[in-house]
């Protein structure tokens, strides 16, 4: 039975560029969230897309001679493009989403028309800054020496005819929301980040048309105008319901949002004027917006020019999927930046998923065979070293499920870890090479074997949300049929039959000499 619905998304994409390690980021953490909270028994919705209209997009496909929408299309469908990557990646969205639907765009002319009449749209004149690459409307306090504030590029004065939303009305709205649903916005850091650098200081209207170029959603009222971008792109999260059209009947199962993951740069947007539009649209609010946050490379932030060392599918390629998902999640906190590198990646594939992980495995279904001819007996002998194995396995769930709930990837990963590290040290307490030696102690060693598989089989359990094809082999390795792969299978300890039958496999994580893969890379980066 489901036990509700959970709506999770990712913020949607510019497809102006091809997707690195960053946008890989935030698409995997939603993707192990989606897949544990399926696993629970949820009923879920996994959004995901493209944010495909805007002046940047308009400029660049005229620079390649394409029209916007095969510039975009091309981004998104063509080989390598956008929807390969997440395929490759595993991605297991449940919906996609591109702003240039046509339901999208009815939709938000809908929406548009319907904030006009009831107020909160006024037509007047916009004079300001302007980010081009960012698109975004600043005032000269929140300028950062004179420039953008979110990328440090040059702002220029424009001065035109436009349609503006009233966020100013919202600024003790948006403070009272913080009050009264303080987890409203994670983590707490950002919160004061919105508080001081933009409610205290009042928010000011803002600008959600423009006439100078013709690549957005018309206002179908007023031609000329189209409408911002980003109206254009958080209404997403409702229009891929079918909230003001036809193509879907999802709004009234799964809005509000549980949860929309964004990165620290755009929470602005989804914490302060995407709650003031449904405000005035008269609808709920999202549960929570959590602003995680960025990659970066050598100190700054990543950027597709820093060539191969940041291409997810190049990094893929080379290491596997998994190990790239897995890296992602267990080196960097959630919630704070972390600095990328090839190093970083290379020794955590070493020590967790070849050392630790990929080694229990190995030994143990080597024994398991090398012992018993790859089944066990059922004859048991429990000894003095099973108890703390066994009871950190058994906890382990539990665990896992309360860092999931706070979003601590990084936490329910090293707990995981931490039983698989412990299972190998039990393997060296227990000494299965001196048991194998006297015929008397067969039942011990049946034990032995059988606790490490289990635990292998637990832990497997819980990694399927982040590592979804190595599970599969682990299973098939270790003898667990698909009736002990789910999340209610390992309530208890124990699930395996006492006479279970493994099947050696390929090692899952063989093991990378550093020295040589990082020269590799380097010589890779400086052929392109
Ligand atoms: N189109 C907007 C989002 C609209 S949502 C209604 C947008 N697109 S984006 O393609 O530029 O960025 C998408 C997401 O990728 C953002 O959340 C952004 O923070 C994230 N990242 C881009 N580079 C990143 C890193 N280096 N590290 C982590 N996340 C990064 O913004």
């Amino acid at each position: 039975m489901s036990k509700g619905t959970f709506y999770i998304t990712t913020p949607i994409y510019y497809p102006s560029d091809k997707l690195h390690i960053g946008h890989t980021y935030c698409t995997v953490a939603t993707d192990a969230m989606a897949r544990f909270k399926r696993m629970q028994g949820y009923d879920v919705m996994f959004l995901t897309g493209t944010d495909e209209h805007g002046q940047k997009i308009e400029e660049k496909a005229a620079a390649k001679g394409m029209t916007p929408k095969q510039f975009v299309d091309e981004i998104i469908e063509g080989p390598g493009g956008i929807l390969d990557l997440w395929k490759l990646m595993n991605i297991s969205y449940d919906r996609f989403i591109r702003t240039t639907d046509d339901y999208h765009e009815i939709a938000v002319q809908r929406i548009f028309r319907k904030l006009y009449e009831n107020g909160a749209i006024y037509k007047g004149a916009y004079k300001g800054l302007y980010c081009t690459p960012c698109e975004s409307f600043w005032t000269e306090s929140q300028l950062t020496d004179g420039k953008c504030p979110d990328c440090g590029r040059d702002v220029e004065y424009a001065e035109e005819e436009a349609y503006f939303f009233r966020l100013s009305a919202y600024t003790e709205k948006i403070l009272d929301l913080y009050e009264n649903q303080p987890d409203f916005l994670e983590p707490a850091s950002r919160v004061n980040e919105m508080v001081n650098n933009f409610l205290k200081p009042g928010l000011d209207d803002l600008c959600v048309s423009r006439t100078s170029f013709k690549w957005g959603i018309p206002v179908d009222f007023d031609p000329g105008h189209v409408v911002y971008v980003w109206v254009d792109a958080l209404t997403n999260y409702i229009t891929a319901l079918g909230y003001e059209n036809d193509r879907y009947n999802d709004y009234a199962k799964y809005w509000p949002a549980d949860v929309h993951f964004v990165g620290k740069e755009i929470v602005r947007f989804h914490a302060i004027i995407w709650p003031a539009i449904l405000m005035a649209l008269g609808e709920p609010l999202p549960k929570k917006i959590f602003g995680h946050g960025w990659l970066l490379l050598d100190g700054g932030k990543m950027s597709k020019s820093k060539g191969n060392v940041v291409d997810p599918t190049v990094l893929a390629g080379r290491y596997g999927v998994d190990a790239l998902r897995y890296f992602l999640l267990r080196d960097f906190p959630f919630g704070s930046d972390g600095s990328f590198s090839n190093e970083l990646l290379i020794s955590r594939i070493n020590t967790d998923l070849a050392n630790d992980l990929g080694n229990l495995v190995s030994r143990t279904v080597s024994m398991v065979e090398k012992y018993f001819g790859g089944t066990l007996p059922s004859d048991r002998q429990e000894g003095p070293e099973d108890a703390p194995l066994l009871e950190m396995a058994a906890a382990l769930r539990g665990d896992v499920e309360k860092e999931m709930e706070r979003y601590a990837f990084q936490n329910a990963l090293s707990l995981i870890f931490k039983v698989t590290s412990r299972a190998n040290k039990y393997i060296d307490e227990t000494a299965p090479w001196v048991l194998v030696k006297d015929e008397a102690n067969k039942p011990r060693l049946a034990t032995v074997m059988y606790n490490l598989l289990e635990t292998i089989r637990i832990c497997a359990v819980l990694l399927q949300p982040f590592m979804p094809q190595t599970c599969v082999e682990i299973f098939k390795q270790i003898g667990a049929g698909e009736n002990l792969q789910s999340w209610d299978a390992i309530a208890a300890f124990g699930g395996l039959p006492a006479d279970v039958t493994i099947q050696k496999g390929a090692t899952l994580f063989p093991r990378i000499d550093l020295a040589k893969e990082l020269a590799a890379l380097e010589s890779l980066t400086n052929t392109n």
